[in-house]
This record gives structure tokens, sequence and C-alpha cells, in this order.
């Protein structure tokens, strides 16, 4: 026997003493493409963000944004307002919708210019601009703040006419204020919670989705018209996962799909736990968040504001739904009280403070990064889901979620790459992306997941 041959037995030998569990990564079966992670800074928190302390301002933007100290978020949402002044384009109705409309651009757009500018310098380039609702004076309520209807869609007809077409050039418009200000809009779309009534800006659509299927032709011509067909469309951020599958068959029997470039939705009412059928397009989670107070707790009693309740959710979202980006709610906010629904804030008033649910997202966002594709990972550690990526760069990247209640020993085997470094980080209950050992050996990577622990191996 050669000496690697005997170190090669000695390591089955230990294989065996630690009961350790196979997992095959197999860059030959691809599944879905991954834009990346994202969060919001709408509805004035790109404000408050612009004018936080200066050193909180750069530590929390590290990181939301640094691929080395942070969780490199890649993609970031933002809203296009359907307000007054101050926050629509389009504050005052013209009249009619065919006469010119008088738009207003202040260069600024709630702070969320500068916010853009941000996440640019850190490389971020997917950038969605999505509408909570049309201005009020092209829906049937009158207000953007009170349910109603985009007029001129199937079912709803307003004495002021169709504004279908003046919606579509004020979406148009937003991207073309943002282009002029270098800021490049890749995704836009011009619905958000239609399923759903709150007090704020707000448009519906029926659960068949009749009034999306009626305007998405529209905006898809204005679009191209204005030579933006880089410009992807997205429908219809529902409020849960539950909802969007209703919508998919009627946008596809209704040849809705075939203009669109990603199916949107939340995770409030429903997640997505598995593969949604009827159309090849990507699925974006575009927001969800707990209702619970921020903490950076990571794992206590599987609260949903803890941090491995999150990495539980994204594991699901991205191995069993196959999702192809996840976006939590905001990213930065100076409100220790308010709802959980931010990834960083500041528990002392003089540092930025990231989340338990910041430390989910880092374990993927960090190393996976756009243009990543979803590859196989076969073997089932008890707990354990596994998730692997393979970037553009030639680098893979497993992520192991352990909701068990046992730490499991796994072995990482390859098939179609052979992995010349391997290096890996842990994330559990008192350790945030430490380092961990991922000895890689005879052509395997042997990793321990502790209980409620998410480990991130990186393989070049
Ligand atoms: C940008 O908009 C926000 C929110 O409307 C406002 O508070 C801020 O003063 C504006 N900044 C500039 C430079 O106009
Ligand atoms: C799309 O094309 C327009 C027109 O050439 C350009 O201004 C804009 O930056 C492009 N957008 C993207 C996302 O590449």
């Amino acid at each position: 026997m050669h000496f690697s041959e005997h170190i090669a037995a000695f390591g089955a030998f230990l294989s065996f003493a630690a009961a350790q569990t196979a997992i095959t990564i197999d860059a030959g079966t691809v599944l879905q493409d991954i834009a990346g992670f994202g969060f919001s800074q709408a509805f004035g928190r790109a404000t408050e963000f612009k004018n936080a302390a200066a050193g909180i301002q750069k530590q929390a933007l590290d990181y939301l944004f640094s691929t080395s100290t942070g969780a490199g978020f890649s993609i970031i949402r933002n809203r296009i307002g359907s307000g007054g002044s101050g926050d629509s384009i389009e504050p005052n109705s013209p009249g009619s919708p065919s006469s010119a409309p008088s738009y207003v651009w202040d260069n600024n757009d709630s702070g969320q210019v500068w916010f853009s500018q941000q996440a640019r310098s850190y490389g971020v380039n997917t950038i969605y601009a999505d509408a909570w609702s049309a201005p009020g004076f092209m829906k049937t309520s009158g207000s953007d703040a009170t349910p109603g209807y985009l007029c001129g869609t199937t079912g709803h007809t307003c004495s002021t006419g169709d504004w279908r077409q003046a919606y579509a050039n004020f979406l148009v418009k937003y991207v073309q204020f943002y282009d002029a200000a270098g800021i490049p809009i890749t995704h836009l779309g011009f619905l958000n919670e239609p399923d759903f009534s709150p007090g704020y800006s707000q448009m519906q659509i029926s659960s068949n989705a009749q009034e999306a299927i009626s305007f998405i032709p529209i905006l898809s011509a204005a679009v191209k018209a204005a030579g933006l067909s880089n410009v992807t469309l997205t429908c219809c951020d529902a409020v849960g996962w539950g909802t969007t599958a209703t919508y998919i068959p009627n946008l596809v029997n209704a040849g809705s799909t075939s203009y669109l470039g990603v199916i949107t939705s939340h995770s409030y009412s429903a997640d997505a736990t598995t593969n949604l059928a009827g159309t090849s397009l990507p699925k974006w989670n575009t927001e969800g968040g707990p209702s619970s107070a921020f903490t950076t707790t990571w794992y206590a009693s599987g609260a949903d504001n803890e941090g491995f309740t999150w990495a539980n959710k994204l594991a699901v979202a991205m191995v069993n739904a196959r999702l192809g980006a996840y976006l939590f709610w905001e990213g930065f906010e100076l409100r220790q009280t308010q709802s959980g629904s931010h990834l960083v804030d500041t528990t002392d008033g003089v540092n930025a403070t990231p989340s338990g649910i910041f430390w989910a997202f880092a374990m993927w966002s960090r190393y996976i990064r756009p243009g990543a594709k979803a590859i196989a990972a076969t073997g089932s550690p008890s707990g354990v889901l596994t998730g692997a990526a393979r970037n553009a760069d030639g680098s893979t990247v497993v992520v192991l979620t352990n909701s068990g209640t046992a730490s499991q020993s796994v072995k990482l085997g390859f098939e179609g790459f052979t992995p010349k470094t391997s290096s890996a980080w842990v994330t559990n209950q008192g350790s945030t992306f430490k380092t961990t050992t991922a000895a890689l050996s005879g052509g395997a990577v042997t990793v321990s997941v502790p209980s409620k622990g998410v480990v991130t191996v990186r393989l070049t």
C-alpha cells in the first residue's frame, strides 16, 4: 500500500468512527440561477441611513455590503413613490390620461438615490425598483393610500379614463431619471402586496390577476419603446407564496409570463417551501421579516426574530423552493425598539450592530455571488439541509443548515470538479461567521455542523 493509500484508509476508518454522513456535490447537475440576496430602505429609511452619524453609517454599509467583513448583499429594492410632492415623480394629475404629465425629479427620491449610489460603490448592480401603487389619480379610489385598482384594467372603468398607458409611462420615466443619475435600474415592478389593504400606498389585483394581465403588455411595450429592453419586468410581490401560486397559472395562461423576467413574492403569509410549477421563470422572494423586535439572538426558543429561524427559512427557500434571490425587508434603521424587520441597528448608539437574522443571510450571501448557479447536493444527514452553488469565478459554496438537536459530521464529496482549497465558517449561538475546520483530504471535505447552526464551506 502506498503511503497516501494508508492515509486514505486511516481517513476511512475515522469516517466510520465519527459516523459521518456522505453528501455529494455535483457540478454536473445545474439547478436555478442565483441572482443574490438583498433588502430595501423604503419609506424614509434611506434618508435615515443617509443622515446617520458617519461612524455608524460606515459600519452599517460595511456590514450590509462588504464581501470580506459583511453579508455582501447584492440586490437592493427601492420604492417608486405614488404619493404627493416629495414622494412621487408625478404628484399631480395632468387632468386626463392623454394630457402631458408634469414630472418632478429632486435627484434624491427620499434618500434612495444616495442609498443606491452607496450600494453601487460596493459593487451592487441589481437594483429592483418597485411601485406600491400607481399615483392616486390613476386609481378607482382616487388615492394611492386607499384600496383601488388601476383605471382601465379589466373590470375597472373610471370617469377619468384609462390610465394604463400613463402608468406605464410614469414607471418608464422613473427608470429614466435613475439612468440620468448614473444608476441603472435592472428590475421593475408595478405592484406591492396587491392582495393586502394597509393604510398606505397600495393597489390591488384580483386573485385571477386580471388587472396585471391587462397591464403587463402595455408596460412591456412602453419599456421597449423607451429603449429599455434591458430592464426586467417582475410580478406581483404578493404577501405570501400561497397567493403567488394562484397568480402563476393565470399569468401563464394569459401569456403574461412571456413579458416577465421574474416571479416575485413576499414571505409574510406563506414561505416558499416547494419549487412552484407552471413557469420556468426565476422566482424571487422580494420581501420578508419578523413581526417581533430586533435582536442579536441567534437561537433561543425558535422565535420569529431569531437568526436560526431565518437560517432555516433561507435553506428551505433556496434548496427546496429553488428561489433565485431572497430579499429581507429593511437593511439599516436607527430605532432599537421597533419591529425586527431590519438587519442592522445600534445597541449602544455608537456602533452598528447586526441582528441574528443578518448572520443567517451572511452565511449565504457573502460567498454566493450574483451569477451563481445552484448545483445538486445529495445525501441526508439527519436534520441538515444542504445548498450548493457554483460561482462564475469557478468557486463552489456549500451551505449546511442543521435544525436537528445533535451535531452532524458530514463528508462532502465532489463530482464534476476537483477542489484544491477548502475554507469553512460556522454561525451558531455564540459564534458568528467563525472559521471552522474543513480539512480537504483525498478529494473530500469533512465538517461538523452544530445543532441549530449553519456551516458555509467555500471550495476553490
Ligand atoms: C431628501 O428627501 C428626504 C425625504 O423626503 C428629505 O428629508 C431630505 O431633506 C432630502 N434631501 C435633499 C438633499 O434634498
Ligand atoms: C439599459 O439601456 C439604457 C439605454 O442604453 C441605459 O441607459 C441603461 O443604463 C441600461 N440599463 C442597464 C440595467 O443596463
